[in-house]
């Protein structure tokens, strides 16, 4: 049996990050809400992608990659920090992203070509069926220029970036240990392409084998997320040779707050945005965490997570896309 740290891994993050107690809003909910602050990462603009890229760049240091190549939609932090992770180690990025070009560069967008990135975009009624070959023609170009590509899918979802959730369960774990503090009853996240949560099932099995991992979706619905994530999640412990399973069925998916699409603001996710940042100072974004905490406040609501419950939302960060969103965010 192996452990997240047995893998080659480059520090990128400023780790561990905090755990932070929300007294304001746990006082209104009815329950005890923590924050984990992945939002607090650091490099290139924090987040949750960061714990990822650290296994996936030594993966791309190892392949000697020149040119890094990714996708994601317009305002895609995993895009962005790959952008900055390229530059950390001298390498160009490739972002293969959703939707028509823009006319202005805010957020991430604006973030993504502070960092060099040359940026595409796909129209998004032809994502899906061109997404693979214009990345694998990126890689065909790198190549042709003498450079080595690496591709990292969407949301760097893969069995190795994973591992950074795992570890980062474990890291909670260590936290709460010496704070005196047992396992929360449950761990809430935003679910966009499922690696995050993959990794925090795994991690959960492991060390809080009692803890309810819930992921709000962003993008999919139920059944989807939980073959993709039941996968990826057996994958990581198969890398880990670890004997825990995860079963599809078990897993816990709300997918009731996405909204209109992924990446369209909704009116309960952006309500939760100006919800923390009146009672906590704390901001969320419109696309990730704002939809997951919305899903957050329904499942209190409707008992789901029982009052007087325990329960660590992860914060994954977002927050550049709070700018492009203005008009959105303040209701015009
Ligand atoms: C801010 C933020 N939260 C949550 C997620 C979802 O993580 P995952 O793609 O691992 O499901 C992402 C990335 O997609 C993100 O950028």
């Amino acid at each position: 049996m192996k452990t997240p740290a047995d893998f080659p891994r480059v520090s990128l993050g400023f780790l561990p990050t905090p755990i932070e107690p929300l007294a304001r809003l746990s006082a209104e909910l009815g329950i005890d809400l923590s924050l984990k602050r992945d939002d607090f990462t650091g490099f290139g603009g924090g987040g949750n992608k960061v714990r990822k890229l650290e296994y996936l760049m030594a993966e791309a240091i190892a392949a000697k990659a020149g040119v890094l190549i990714t996708t994601g939609g317009h305002q895609s932090n995993h895009a962005r920090m790959v952008a900055a992770a390229a530059r950390r180690f001298g390498m160009d990025s490739v972002l293969v992203l959703r939707g028509d070009a823009p006319t202005a560069y805010q957020g991430n967008l604006l973030l993504d070509r502070l960092f060099g990135a040359t940026l595409e975009f796909l129209e998004p009624t032809e994502y899906f069926t061109l997404i693979e070959p214009r990345m694998a023609a990126h890689a065909v170009a790198a190549r042709a220029a003498g450079k080595v590509p690496y591709v990292i899918p969407l949301g760097g979802a893969t069995p190795t970036g994973a591992l950074g959730y795992v570890a980062a369960v474990e890291e909670m774990n260590t936290q709460l240990a010496a704070a005196g503090l047992a396992a929360p009853d449950a761990i809430v996240a935003a679910t966009g392409s499922g690696g995050t949560l993959a990794g925090l099932l795994l991690g959960a099995a492991r060390f809080w084998p009692r803890t309810r991992v819930i992921g709000v979706s962003v993008s999919r619905d139920r059944a989807w997320f939980q073959e993709r994530i039941a996968a990826m999640a057996n994958d990581t412990a198969a890398l880990l040779e670890w004997p825990e399973r995860i079963v599809a069925a078990e897993i816990e998916i709300d997918d009731g707050h996405v909204g209109t699409a992924y990446g369209v603001p909704s009116p309960g996710g952006n309500a939760a945005v100006a919800r923390l940042a009146a009672t906590e100072g704390v901001l969320l974004d419109p696309v990730y965490t704002g939809k997951a905490m919305d899903g957050l406040f329904g499942l209190v609501a409707s008992g789901t997570i029982a009052r007087g419950s325990r329960v660590i939302f992860l914060h994954t960060g977002g927050s550049p896309a709070l700018f492009p969103f203005a008009d959105s965010l303040l209701g015009a």
